[in-house]
């Protein structure tokens, strides 16, 4: 079994406190009504979610434009003048939860629909941290989220990639390390954690940017892999992690 971290904020947190991966983090701070509207006036995008959220649920966008503020639930995007009229409206769709805001990272697109990458690492039965599997997944038309669970499409990365750079392996090679990198960060900051999946929006300079780190990822959308010898290895690797911790 592998540890589960559940609060955004404390990965997060561990993930900016390492110097090896605070810069692939997008500034993150707790919301609040002045936390939001800080941000906002430092980046003109920003996303919201909930502390402890997962599947893409309650996640929204924030921006500031020409007439005042807009924000998007779903496909639904409200427009205001007023900055606190907007916080109002966002907090009616908060359910009273803990919120963060993160600067928002523009997505690449994939006919027209933005797309982030799953970075999986595990730590390996010969006890060092390994990537075992990237992969695409593409948002519904029109969504701001591309979680499969939000109606997200799983594309392979090569596919996706080829689109937009003739480096693909090498951005591949890059994103391999970075998981290491990420796994063996969370498991000093969180020991008994022996498997990342690691959400990673790239930019339009290909800059990648963790967006958040999951302790418990889902393994099965690498079934949907064409390379099976992926799939087969991730699942090996989770039934070998150490009963007690590392
Ligand atoms: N800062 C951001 N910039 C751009 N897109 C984001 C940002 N944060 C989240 N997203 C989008 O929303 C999705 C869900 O957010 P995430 O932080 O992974 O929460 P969840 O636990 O619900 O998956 C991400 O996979 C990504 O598509
Ligand atoms: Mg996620």
């Amino acid at each position: 079994m592998s540890r589960r971290v559940s609060s955004k904020w404390k990965k997060t947190a561990a993930l900016l406190k390492d110097s090896n991966l605070s810069d692939y983090v997008p500034e993150t701070v707790r919301m609040s009504n002045v936390s939001l509207r800080t941000l906002l006036k430092k980046y003109e995008m920003v996303y919201i979610k909930p502390v402890a959220g997962s599947f893409g649920i309650g996640v929204m966008r924030v921006k500031r434009t020409e007439e005042g503020y807009q924000f998007q639930v779903k496909e639904r995007v409200r427009s205001f003048k007023d900055f606190d009229n907007m916080y109002r409206s966002i907090l009616k769709n908060t359910n009273k939860k803990n919120y963060l805001v993160q600067k928002g990272i523009h997505l690449l697109k994939h006919n027209g629909r933005r797309f982030d990458l799953r970075v999986m690492a595990q730590y390996a039965p010969n006890r060092r941290w390994e990537t075992t599997g990237i992969i695409g997944r593409v948002a519904a038309k029109n969504k701001i989220v591309t979680n499969f669970h939000s109606g997200g499409t799983i594309v392979t990365a090569n596919r996706l990639l080829s689109g937009h750079t003739d480096a693909v392996e090498e951005k591949l090679t890059s994103l391999s390390k970075l998981g290491v990198t990420a796994g063996k960060a969370m498991q000093r900051a969180f020991p008994g954690v022996y498997v990342i999946g690691l959400d990673v929006a790239l930019d339009k300079s290909l800059r990648p940017w963790i967006l958040e780190v999951n302790t418990s990822p889902d393994p099965y959308i690498f079934r949907k892999h064409p390379k099976k010898s992926m799939f087969r290895k991730i699942m090996r690797y989770a039934k070998s992690y150490p009963k007690s911790r590392a």
